[in-house]
């Protein structure tokens, strides 16, 4: 029998235990043509702030080794036009689209947030953890990131996730305070800092000179978080990302304790990497006489 890949997260029910990740499938609808949306629970837009956003100037991308440093600065129209432009190209992709909110301020974020539960977005992404904004990092501290996450959830009624980052000092305390506000869910995580040189032309390989590094380097990271906070909060649920690009990761995420994985950079060497990630764990499941994926959920085992 085909063993049953739907996930719940929180109030969500997800027929696939797939996301895609913020940011690396665009805004989901310019994927269309290459990507099978019917194997993912959700794809997650770019992230929008309440007035457009020009982002960085390029170079804003480089490889770093087996991962990649993007310093984007979150290019985006702003909230208005993505709601008139964006919004109605999400109907008929066949999966549900969320939304991610980014801002500068709290009354920010309430705005893009507000803009988007208006416009109908199923779910909200409260993106805390850019790390391209200069000084914005609101998921650094356990008490900014909290401000943001109760005030959105003072006037949106959608389900929201907050989207933390692991370069927080103190995940646990971050998630505790976002979850306290009123977070349904956590999502962990988002790239790390990093940075790159380019020693011929001795500057930094992005023009914003730090960007965030993802990809399989962040795996073991992101997995530490995932772990940390299921041991401290095992009811807050969870989506693990970070160098997600097989079955296996898929597996090591949900046994940490996610109950749905973001994939994202695997997304930009092949766009079908979904497709066959659920081929994969179909087979992997039977093979292991898992018949629920959910069973498998936080079902680490101390040593
Ligand atoms: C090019 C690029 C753009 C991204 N843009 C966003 C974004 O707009 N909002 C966001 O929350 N995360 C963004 N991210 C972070 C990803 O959603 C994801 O959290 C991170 O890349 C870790 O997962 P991965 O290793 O599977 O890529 C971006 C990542 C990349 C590589």
């Amino acid at each position: 029998m085909k063993p049953d890949l739907s996930m719940t997260l929180g109030s969500v029910p997800l027929r696939s235990p797939i996301v895609a990740a913020a940011g690396t499938v665009g805004s989901v609808f310019e994927f269309a043509d290459v990507t099978d949306w019917s194997v993912y629970g959700a794809a997650v837009a770019k992230s929008v702030s309440g007035d457009p956003w020009q982002g960085r100037p390029a170079p804003r991308v480089a490889p770093a080794g087996v991962g990649m440093l993007n310093g984007i600065g979150i290019q985006n129209p702003g909230i208005d036009a993505w709601v008139d432009s964006y919004v109605p190209r999400f109907r008929g992709l066949g999966v549900p689209v969320w939304g991610s909110a980014v801002g500068n301020t709290v009354d920010e974020f309430v705005r893009v947030a507000s803009g988007m539960a208006a416009a109908g977005i199923d779910a909200i992404e409260i993106n805390l953890s850019c790390p391209n904004l200069d000084g914005h990092l609101f998921a650094l501290d356990p008490k900014r990131a909290a401000e943001v996450v109760a005030a959105i959830r003072g006037s949106v009624p959608v389900p929201l996730g907050a989207k933390l980052s692991p370069n927080s000092e103190d995940v646990v305390a971050v998630a505790g305070a976002c979850a306290g506000a009123g977070a349904d869910w956590v999502v962990l995580t988002n790239t790390v800092w990093g940075a790159g040189v380019d020693v011929t032309t001795r500057r930094p390989k992005l023009t914003g000179m730090i960007g965030g590094y993802s990809g399989p380097p962040l795996k073991p990271i992101a997995l530490r978080c995932v772990l940390e906070v299921a041991r401290a909060m095992p009811d807050l649920p969870i989506v693990g990302c970070g160098g997600v690009s097989s079955a296996e990761d898929v597996l090591e995420f949900v046994v940490a304790g996610a109950s749905a994985v973001g994939v994202g950079t695997a997304h930009f060497a092949d766009p079908r990497v979904g497709t066959r990630i659920i081929r994969t764990l179909s087979n992997r499941l039977r093979r292991m006489g898992v018949a629920r994926l959910k069973d498998l959920v936080g079902t680490v085992e101390p040593w």
